[in-house]
């Protein structure tokens, strides 16, 4: 009998197919509404064929080697890998599969939303109106900066950041800069799109959308000096890894007004908050919420439950990373 353990409740789609292609298999299910330390994954996945994990789980070359040689595939319900100790898994054979495109077009609306936030400062306009703050129309009152015709700095020129450069560039006609190492003939032709270096991208753009992976490379891209190099007016959107931005550098920037505001969907320390974050009124804070939409995590769920049945079948996985 074949042994599945997935690490967070996910939505009904994923277990129905789990159990139409490997209907004699036992599926376990983390029980509770928390996300499981280290000890009590390897624990509760131990035997397992197969384990369905979160960007949340430290799937680390000591838990890949407590699960081998019984686990054949980690199915991880998100586009990031970065949790995953790929180089162990490839040598001990273990596939791992994630979940691209499925959360392409929710993660892009949050990125486009929290510019839109940020801008039009509408978490402030909220929490004034809520809290019997609105006394009429003024001239003066919650005055942002406007978003039509500005220029949109894409940091990761992957699917998430082409749809967030379509939605602004169709949708509010800015101007569109990407940085990758090479220009992107699709991005020049749709989009009128810029290739840049990340300095003249954060020095220009009045919003900076960061849609890269974590890696050695990215960890801590965005610091103090790349702070420095944007405009006071300028915005920063963080709906890729919060490892990318410094975050004590950055509540140092908005604290001093260096930039003009935040919105971030991710965290360095996640669920923590670097100390002073949270009271500043110039940053937008969501709890990692991109791919949070029915049908973006119905699909994750149906991507990682077809990769299980494909490799515990003998078939090659769609979305294999190793
Ligand atoms: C991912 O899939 O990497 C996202 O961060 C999940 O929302």
């Amino acid at each position: 009998m074949r042994n599945i353990f997935i690490t967070r409740a996910v939505p009904d789609a994923a277990i129905e197919l789990l159990r139409r292609g490997l209907p004699d298999a036992k599926i376990a299910v983390n029980p509770h509404n928390r996300n499981l330390s280290h000890a009590e994954i390897a624990e509760a996945a131990c035997g397992a064929d197969a384990l369905i994990c979160t960007l949340a789980d430290p799937v680390d070359d000591a838990l890949l080697r407590a699960l081998a040689p019984a686990l054949r595939i980690v199915a991880t319900y998100a586009v990031g890998v970065n949790n995953i100790a790929l180089g162990t898994a490839r040598e001990l054979g273990i596939a791992v599969c994630n979940t691209p495109d499925a959360l392409t077009d929710a993660t892009a609306e949050v990125a486009v939303g929290l510019m839109l936030a940020c801008a039009r400062r509408f978490v402030e306009g909220d929490a004034l109106t809520r809290q019997g703050g609105f006394q009429g129309w003024a001239p003066m009152l919650l005055r942002g900066h406007g978003v039509y015709g500005k220029t949109v700095g894409i940091v990761g020129a992957g699917r998430i950041g082409k749809r967030v450069a379509q939605a602004m560039r169709l949708g509010f006609a800015c101007q569109i800069l990407y940085q990758a190492r090479t220009a992107h003939a699709d991005w020049q032709d749709e989009l009128q799109a810029e290739q840049t270096g990340i300095e003249d991208l954060l020095a220009r753009s009045d919003f900076v959308s960061l849609h890269c992976p974590l890696t050695p490379q990215t960890r801590h891209m965005i610091g103090a000096a790349a702070l420095a190099r944007m405009k006071p007016t300028a915005f920063l959107i963080n709906t890729a890894r919060g490892p990318v931005v410094d975050e004590a550098a950055l509540v140092a920037a908005l604290r001093d007004r260096r930039i003009a505001g935040a919105g971030l969907d991710v965290y360095e320390h996640e669920p923590e908050l670097a100390p002073g974050l949270a009271a500043l009124d110039n940053v937008v804070l969501l709890p990692h919420i991109g791919s949070a939409t029915h049908e973006a995590r119905d699909e994750m769920g149906r991507m990682c439950a077809r990769a299980v049945v494909a490799v515990l079948t003998g078939q090659e996985p769609a979305h294999r990373v190793v």
